[in-house]
């Protein structure tokens, strides 16, 4: 499946400007990891985009609705399986790269541009410092929980201030590309 059928796909299941933004962040994310750590890009991509398609339509069940969503693509299952480890308690655990990656990626991603729309220069100079500091104003995006930033950026096995600058570097490499379909991360 290429990025253009994933994406309609994804349109298909998620109207929400909100999730599609975070489904694209997460995408800008996987792509930056990929890229640093010599894996699939187009893969990790794709994983991060679709990662949250079942949100909207099953938010009780969400992730363990996606693979009905995916079932007539060529993605297969370890892939959605990877989709299904990011879950809460997820049977499915987080052996790879790949899935810890996800992890570790899926709520710093939101965070991030959370952080970078309080700046008056959004992404630009954006560092781990800066993030460190609303992490620890517990009412700034207080529904994120803070530990399982710090836990799941540990499973990864990367440094802190490295993970915020591949996610800061891959989000503003996703910013570009989504432009120019006329969305963008900082709405
Ligand atoms: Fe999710
Ligand atoms: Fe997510």
């Amino acid at each position: 499946m290429n990025r253009e059928d994933a994406f309609k796909l994804l349109q298909e299941h998620v109207k929400t400007d909100r999730l599609l933004r975070h489904s694209f962040a997460v995408e800008g994310a996987m792509i930056a990891y990929a890229k640093k750590l010599g894996e699939n890009e187009d893969r990790w991509g794709l994983l991060g985009l679709l990662h949250d398609i079942d949100y909207e339509k099953f938010p009780e069940e969400h992730p363990d609705f996606a693979p009905k969503l995916l079932s007539e693509t060529d993605l297969g299952d370890d892939f959605i399986n990877s989709i299904l480890s990011h879950g809460t308690n997820s049977p499915y655990p987080r052996d790879s790269k790949e899935r810890q990656c996800l992890h570790a990626v899926d709520e710093m991603a939101s965070f991030i541009i959370a952080v970078a729309l309080m700046r008056p220069t959004r992404f630009e100079g954006l560092k781990a410092k800066s993030v460190k500091k609303k992490m620890k104003d517990k009412r700034f995006a207080a529904a994120v929980d803070r530990e399982e930033l710090l836990t799941s950026v540990e499973s990864l096995g990367t440094e802190f201030n490295e993970h915020i600058d591949i996610i800061v570097n891959g989000l503003i490499e996703e910013e570009k590309m989504i432009n120019a379909d006329g969305y963008t991360l900082l709405g």
